[in-house]
């Protein structure tokens, strides 16, 4: 499974990528709005930190809007991926600009209907969002699962990204039902490395190794 990091904070980006781990970035406009910087600066330097794809989200609800906002974007990096929402207009939008060779993330989805219907107009990425489905009472990750079922059914290229992640669990559980991609907000990434026996195993190992007096 890939990992993406969800955020748009550079200083957590360049740390994530160090680790080795992150295959690209997802950003949204509340992300964006959260650092208090340039939209245009900041997708910038972005896509300079890492390679992989990182989404940047269009404001307009328009298709028309929509789609000179993606070309925009799309111009400042070969890396970004346009983020539009599940909305009638950006299904729209995201048909002309898959034609276009534009990358693009159908965002806001909540059900399998919604990821069947970005998928046929050749999204790139579809990005069902659990923890807020979680959040309501439903099951987020049962929706992953009849995702990345209908696009094995019939063969569709649209990977899955599930996102809105609250915790560790969450990736565990995309991992294990087989999804393309998990974006992670940073603070969950750092939890994924942590378990109480490796910090005690590390400890004991250092602690014999002193005692013996060995040296490397
Ligand atoms: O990038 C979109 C998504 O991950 C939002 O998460 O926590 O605002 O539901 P959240």
């Amino acid at each position: 499974m890939k990992i993406f990091v969800d955020t748009a904070n550079v200083d957590d980006i360049r740390t994530a990528c160090s680790w080795g781990i992150v295959d690209g970035v997802t950003t949204n406009p509340s992300l964006v709005a959260r650092e208090q910087r340039s939209f245009e600066e900041v997708v910038r330097e972005i896509c300079e930190i890492c390679p992989g794809p990182v989404s940047a989200e269009v404001v307009s609800l328009e298709a028309e809007g929509m789609i000179q906002e993606a070309r925009k974007v799309s111009s400042w990096a070969p890396n970004v991926a346009v983020k539009i929402p599940m909305i009638r207009e950006g299904i729209k939008a995201i048909s002309v600009l898959s034609q276009e060779g534009i990358k693009t993330n159908c965002t806001l989805c909540f059900s399998a209907n919604q990821a069947l219907l970005a998928a046929k107009v050749g999204a790139t990425f579809i990005s069902p969002f659990i923890g807020r489905l979680d959040d309501i009472g439903h099951d987020g990750m049962q929706l992953v699962g009849e995702i990345v079922q209908i696009y094995e059914n019939y063969d569709f290229a649209t990977e899955v990204i599930v996102a809105s992640v609250r915790h560790p669990q969450h990736v565990l559980d995309a991992a294990l039902i087989g999804a393309d991609i998990c974006t992670i907000p940073f603070a969950v990434l750092e939890e994924m490395f942590n378990h109480t026996l490796t910090d005690v195993g590390v400890e004991r190992f250092l602690a014999d190794w002193e005692k013996a007096g060995l040296k490397l």
